[in-house]
Parts: structure tokens; C-alpha cells; sequence
């Protein structure tokens, strides 16, 4: 049973119709970066629904930041989307989730891909830090469909100076052209080693560890070309390999 808190809205940042932040106090349990939380609400037969969302900040940051995608018609997130401060939901006092850098082998090089709101695990992660000492390099991959979806490049740019030269972002826009990103879709781009070829970094078996989060067809497009080209397998506790994943739906 899943045991509910009150959680108060400090703010709900609007970056378009489509895309919003929301910042919330609540007495949760300490989580761990790269987890993610529950929020319940009642849908309009009046029963209790539930949905997940994940951090974006830091663990000891007590500012809960969620990163939200607004979906036609979705329940939950319309809901979400109209909440002004002051507002009281419910959210889950523990968390959960295993997309999180304890669960990654040490290795030369993290990949860490991202499309839209899921860069939000990889946000909290870079922002606690903690774990990050096993690895050499940490390239942030962030793909959405217009530059202006990249509401989080400002921050991961903020949090690169922290890491020196450790931290690599390259972002992607797979709908318009953009100064700096590439243009297309994460699996094709990593077929035709245009992201290895900007990064200046090549991905091996032996040298790297893959952690993929989001729209479930770029996870599993991006894992048969991962298995398919760079002979890399799915990391499980009990089978260790190179591919971790989060699906966001
Ligand atoms: C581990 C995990 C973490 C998640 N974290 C986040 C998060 O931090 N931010 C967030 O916005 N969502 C996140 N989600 C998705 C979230 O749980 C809901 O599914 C989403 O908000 C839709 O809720 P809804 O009731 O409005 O839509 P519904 O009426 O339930 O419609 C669901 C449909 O919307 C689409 N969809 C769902 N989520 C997304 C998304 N993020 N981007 C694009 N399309 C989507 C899919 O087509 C899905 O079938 C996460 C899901 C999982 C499993
Ligand atoms: N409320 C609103 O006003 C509004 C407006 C528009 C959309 N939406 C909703 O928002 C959601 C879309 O949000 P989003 O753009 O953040 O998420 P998304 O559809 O998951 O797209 C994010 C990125 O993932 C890419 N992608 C999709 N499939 C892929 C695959 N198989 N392999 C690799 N990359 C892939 C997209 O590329 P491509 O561009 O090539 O697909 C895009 O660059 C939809 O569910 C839609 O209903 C809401």
C-alpha cells in the first residue's frame, strides 16, 4: 500500500502550453537520485488515480522539482498543469526506482541519453553528484523536437562547471535545426557515429555503460542499435552488461 503525503505547490513554472515545471514541499522519505515519485489525484468519476514522476533535483535539495509534459486529454497531467501555489496534493512519502548510479558498474565513459522530460533523473543525478568518482567521462545526450524544449540545457550547462571537463552535453533537435544540436533521432545518430564523431569520444564495450530514459521507442531503437553495432548488452543486477533503461510509458 502506497502510503500519501500532502505535498504544497511552491510554484508551477509554464514554459509553453506543452511543457511545465512544478516545485513542491512535502515531507517525504530521503530518496535517492535517479528515483522517482508518485502523485495521486481523483479523475472525474471521483476515484483515485495515480501517475509517476521523477526527481529533478537533488536529493538533499528540499525544492521537489518535477519536470512535466503535458499530454492531450491525459488525466493527470491537465490536472497538474492548472495547479497554482498554495495547492495541496497527494504524493507518495516513499520512492522508487533502481535508474540510479548505484545500480551502474565503474566504467571509463556514462552515456546518459535523454528525450524530453526524462533528462529530469539525469539532472538529479549530476546535481547530487554522489557515485560519479567511477567514472571518467559523462556525456549527456538531451533530445527533444524544438530548441525551445530544451528548458533544462541552462542548468546542465550551469552544472558542467562544477564537473571541469568531465561533463559533455550534446543536444539534439529532431524537428528544426539548431546552433549546436544535432538534428535527427538518438539511434540513427549513434549508427552513423555523429554523436561519438561531436563528442569526440567512441563507445566500446570494454570502455563504456549506457543508461537510456524516455519515450520507450527511442529506448528500444536505441538498444537494438547499441546491441546491434557496438555489441553491448542489457545490464541486469543478476547479468551484468552496458544498457540500463527507464521507460516512461
Ligand atoms: C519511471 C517513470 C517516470 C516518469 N517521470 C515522468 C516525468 O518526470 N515527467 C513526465 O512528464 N512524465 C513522467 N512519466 C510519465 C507519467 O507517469 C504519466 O504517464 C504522464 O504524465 C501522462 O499522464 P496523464 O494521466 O496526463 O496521461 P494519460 O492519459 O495516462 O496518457 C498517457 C500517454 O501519454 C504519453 N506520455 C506519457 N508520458 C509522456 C512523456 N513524459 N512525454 C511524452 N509523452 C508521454 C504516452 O503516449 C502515454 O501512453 C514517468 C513515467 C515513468 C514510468
Ligand atoms: N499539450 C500540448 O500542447 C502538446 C503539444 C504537443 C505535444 N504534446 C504531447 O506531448 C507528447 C510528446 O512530447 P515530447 O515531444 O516531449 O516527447 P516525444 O514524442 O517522446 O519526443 C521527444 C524526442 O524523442 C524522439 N523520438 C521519438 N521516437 C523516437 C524513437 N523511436 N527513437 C529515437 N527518438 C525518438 C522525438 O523525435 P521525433 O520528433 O522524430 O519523433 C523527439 O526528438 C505527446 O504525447 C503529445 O501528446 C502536447
Amino acid at each position: 500500500m502506497t502510503e500519501w503525503v500532502n505535498a504544497k505547490v511552491i510554484k508551477n513554472k509554464k514554459w509553453n502550453q506543452k511543457l511545465f515545471k512544478i516545485i513542491l514541499h512535502a515531507p517525504i522519505s530521503p530518496f535517492i537520485a535517479g528515483q522517482f515519485s508518485k502523485f495521486s489525484i481523483k479523475n472525474h468519476e471521483n476515484k483515485n488515480i495515480y501517475r509517476i514522476y521523477s526527481y529533478v533535483n537533488a536529493p538533499n535539495n528540499t525544492n521537489l522539482e518535477f519536470c512535466i509534459t503535458r499530454i492531450p486529454n491525459g488525466i493527470m497531467t491537465n490536472q497538474l498543469y492548472r495547479l497554482k501555489p498554495g495547492d495541496i496534493i497527494n504524493i507518495s512519502k516513499y520512492s522508487a526506482g533502481f535508474f540510479t548510479i548505484n545500480e551502474i558498474p565503474s566504467c571509463e565513459i556514462l552515456w546518459m541519453f535523454a528525450t524530453g522530460t526524462a533528462v529530469g533523473p539525469f539532472c538529479s543525478i549530476l546535481q547530487d553528484g554522489k557515485g560519479l568518482d567511477k567514472f571518467k567521462k559523462i556525456i549527456l545526450t538531451y533530445a527533444t523536437k524544438y530548441k525551445d524544449e530544451l528548458i533544462y540545457k541552462k542548468l546542465i550547462q550551469k552544472i558542467q562547471k562544477k564537473y571541469y571537463n568531465k561533463l559533455i552535453l550534446q543536444t539534439i533537435t529532431s524537428q528544426e535545426k539548431d546552433p549546436g544540436s544535432l538534428q535527427g533521432r538518438i539511434p540513427k545518430l549513434l549508427k552513423n557515429q555523429a554523436i561519438e564523431n561531436n563528442v569526440g569520444y567512441i563507445m566500446h564495450k570494454n570502455n563504456s555503460h549506457v543508461m537510456l530514459c524516455g519515450n520507450p521507442d527511442m529506448v528500444k531503437d536505441t538498444t537494438s542499435v547499441l546491441i546491434k553495432y557496438k555489441n553491448l548488452q542489457k545490464h541486469f543486477r543478476r547479468k551484468p552488461g552496458h544498457i540500463s533503461q527507464e521507460n516512461y510509458w
